[in-house]
């Protein structure tokens, strides 16, 4: 039988990736200020975000999930939470057209502070420090006093994720996210793209889509959907101080709920069964996300599987797979079929960042290439397979950064060095998204003609 869980059980499990906090009097009253504070989301709109996955784990939608790697204090800007909005809708509406499906929305932001690491240290010529484990702890200035974990921070990534979150209810529920702004957004993307003439058919079809509701009288003014946006927000839940203080009781259903963002994940480094953050993880009732990377067995899932989703609930329990678009082929079958073999409702959502980095002039970077490989991988296995091919998990920004190689302006690695600016992984630039978005949707729409010309014989 499970052993009674309460909102600080997982304290008493072994634990990995936990900050050195040298003041453990200061982090307690940090940890009971915050419990004091209000919720950053309500349980309802967690449950609204899980009824839209069960749906894609049945096949009838996708997830696109996505954002920094790390927010950080630094770039806490309206611009960039307004680029990133921008350049994500229209990835959503280029998606959904290609997909022909409903596509759910779900930020890595709002929260998306706390980072796992491969080391503890940080070394820089002959200095060695604790490595930067993201703004919520500690911070990346390669000095002692920087990397000292601080618990003051967890209240400015408290107030940070709570006027982001705020900006963002805004812009979707507001009339910013209106279906023709996301359109000519989307058109001047194409206008401007070196590969224009390749993304244009798909354009122009949606404009025709677009064309043909308005004259039925189908408008942002007489439809509340194109005028407003379902958007959600997500974060791995690493600093689990942070997570208990913000665990609510919802009053409806009497549920604990994770209050700090609609979903949570837990990282491929602290997915250890028997451990805290799958002890915690059980026992709220977010949809959550797993990464699931090169380490895990099937029966090691399905055994991570009871513990987060015993009953079996659809749209609980999103697997985000990141093998490497050279490992994909040999780790993800194994794992659609030891799901499958049981019958356990997940959905299946690709992340192509995590297992494609690699580091070229010294900077860590990610080639456009490996990324669209990964995915497209992802699509063919399911296909396969005869799964579906649920989402994707990327890492963005609206902004022009040089992170990521590749893509339609070919980034060099000389290139790297002119706006590299992330404070963890490489991100893919608002146009490299918005790329990836149209191959993608190129390929679903290729996939779809393809059964339908087998249907019609
Ligand atoms: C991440 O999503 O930033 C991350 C650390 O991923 P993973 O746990 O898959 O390595
Ligand atoms: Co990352």
């Amino acid at each position: 039988m499970a052993q009674t869980w309460t909102p600080n059980s997982w304290r008493q499990k072994p634990i990995s990736q936990v900050p050195d906090y040298p003041d453990l009097t200061a982090l307690s009253a940090t940890e009971a200020q915050l419990a004091t504070y209000p919720p950053l989301v309500f349980a309802g709109e967690a449950r609204r975000l899980k009824s839209q996955l069960a749906n894609v784990a049945a096949g009838q939608g996708f997830l696109l999930q996505g954002g920094d790697c790390a927010e950080s204090f630094a770039e806490h800007g309206a611009d960039t939470i307004r680029d990133f909005f921008r350049a994500f809708l229209q990835m959503a509406v280029v998606l959904t057209f290609g997909a022909q499906q409903p596509v759910v929305k779900v930020g890595r932001i709002a929260g998306q502070f706390a980072k796992p690491r491969s080391s503890n240290i940080e070394r820089q010529g002959d200095v060695e420090l604790p490595s930067y484990r993201g703004d919520i702890i500690n911070g990346i200035d390669f000095n002692e006093k920087a990397r000292i974990p601080d618990p003051e921070r967890q209240i400015m990534a408290y107030r940070q994720s709570a006027a982001t979150l705020n900006l963002l209810r805004a812009f979707a529920m507001g009339g910013y996210a209106n279906l023709d702004n996301v359109h000519q957004w989307m058109l001047g993307f194409v206008k401007d793209s070196p590969q224009a003439e390749r993304y244009r058919k798909l354009a122009d079809r949606i404009s025709e889509t677009m064309d043909f509701m308005k004259a039925i009288g189908i408008t942002p003014e007489s439809n509340p959907n194109l005028r407003e946006t379902d958007f959600f927000t997500s974060h791995e839940a690493l600093l689990l101080g942070y997570e208990q203080a913000l665990t609510r009781v919802d009053s409806t259903s009497g549920d604990w709920y994770a209050t700090s963002g609609h979903m949570i994940w837990i990282g491929d480094r602290t997915r250890q069964p028997d451990h805290a953050h799958i002890e915690y993880c059980r026992g709220i009732k977010n949809p959550l996300g797993l990464k699931c990377g090169p380490s895990l067995t099937g029966d090691g899932l399905l055994e991570l599987i009871d513990l987060l989703n015993p009953q079996n609930e659809a749209g609980r329990l999103t697997l985000i797979c990141r093998f490497g678009h050279d490992k994909v082929a040999e780790h993800l079958p194994r794992l659609i079929r030891a799901v499958e073999k049981e019958g356990r409702k997940v959905v299946w959502s690709c992340d192509p960042m995590h297992g494609n980095t690699i580091t070229l002039n010294h900077y860590k970077t990610r080639p456009f290439e490996r990324i669209l490989s990964e995915v497209e991988s992802f699509f063919q296995i399911h296909r396969a397979e005869g799964t579906h091919p649920g989402g994707i998990h990327i890492e963005m920004t609206g902004n022009d950064v040089t992170e990521c190689t590749g893509g339609a302006r070919a980034l060099s690695g000389a290139d790297l060095g002119d706006r590299y600016h992330t404070h963890c992984d490489p991100r893919l630039n608002a146009d490299q998204a918005l790329e990836l978005a149209f191959l993608l949707a190129e390929r679903m729409k290729g996939g779809r003609d393809e059964k339908r010309m087998v249907a019609n014989g």
